[in-house]
């Protein structure tokens, strides 16, 4: 196996091959869900509700996202590794470059930040110095106070509009790759076809060039016993959690996931 570079995962969309891409917190999971052929490994600011309990994203550290990266480097075998800046991390196109440095350091590859044409300036200046970036739109949760409460974005033809400009905008300024959250699926697809990048969906339908899931959601681990819409239990029939990693990569690559009822509508 060889290491997964923006090369591959570049040749992937042209492919139309699926990119299956997970959440990654430790070593040990590091491992597993990289030998089960997960192509990304996303250190998630998600890190402060599912390892620490908070109820938002909001009171995670770089240092937390620093400490987590650089424990799944090590435990890391192939996949390509991208660290979500934490809220507050990336309020100046300056501010951004530092807390990328370190994360890059730490060990990612790539550098996740949520938001959009706003963002253009800083996603142009860390791309200049060597820091490639994810966009992430839709639903932004670091966001959630001003979205007011975790809802699905984009629906409307002038919302859905404003995400596909935010989309090219973002890619024309440098970025990467655009991760789009909870979205109808017929938005996630239009985002796909409007950028030449690979666009990564979670709750945004079947048809972005990849999936991600937060890798508790898919083993079935939950602290409030209730999992979004989009999320799909992999442990269910499976014997160990590699299988379960394993049958996630398998049902995004043949595209069987996510499935109609893992996505939203166009109307609520
Ligand atoms: O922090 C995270 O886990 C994320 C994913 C939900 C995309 O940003
Ligand atoms: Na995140």
């Amino acid at each position: 196996m060889t290491n997964i570079t923006l090369t591959h995962l570049r040749k992937m969309k042209q492919a139309g091959e699926k990119i299956a891409m997970l959440t990654c917190y430790d070593a040990t999971f590091a491992y597993e869900a990289s030998t089960a052929g997960v192509d990304m490994l996303l250190i998630g600011d998600t890190l402060g509700m599912i390892l620490q309990g908070h109820d938002s994203t909001l009171p995670v550290t770089l240092d937390d996202l620093v400490y987590h990266t650089a424990s799944v480097k090590r435990g890391n075998a192939t996949s390509f590794i991208i660290a979500d800046l934490p809220f507050m991390t990336y309020s100046s196109a300056e501010q951004a470059l530092s807390s990328s440095g370190r994360l890059m350091q730490a060990g990612a590859q790539m550098v996740k930040l949520e938001g959009g044409e706003w963002l253009c300036e800083t996603v142009h200046q860390l791309t200049r110095n060597g820091v490639p970036v994810c966009g992430h739109i839709g639903l932004t949760p670091q966001s959630v106070n001003v979205l007011g409460g975790f809802r699905v974005q984009g629906r409307g033809k002038e919302q859905a509009q404003e995400l596909i400009d935010a989309a090219i905008k973002l890619t024309q300024a440098g970025a990467a790759m655009i991760l789009v959250e909870a979205v109808p699926a017929s938005l996630g697809k239009a985002i796909s076809e409007a950028v030449s990048v690979p666009v990564i969906g979670i709750g945004a339908g079947a048809d972005t060039d990849g999936q991600v899931l937060v890798l508790h959601d898919m083993l079935g681990l939950s602290l409030t016993g209730r999992a979004p819409k989009f999320v799909r239990n992999f442990m269910d029939g499976q014997q160990s959690i590699q299988a379960a990693l394993r049958s996630y990569v398998a049902a995004v690559k043949e595209g069987s996931f996510p499935a109609k009822e893992h996505s939203y509508a166009e109307q609520a």
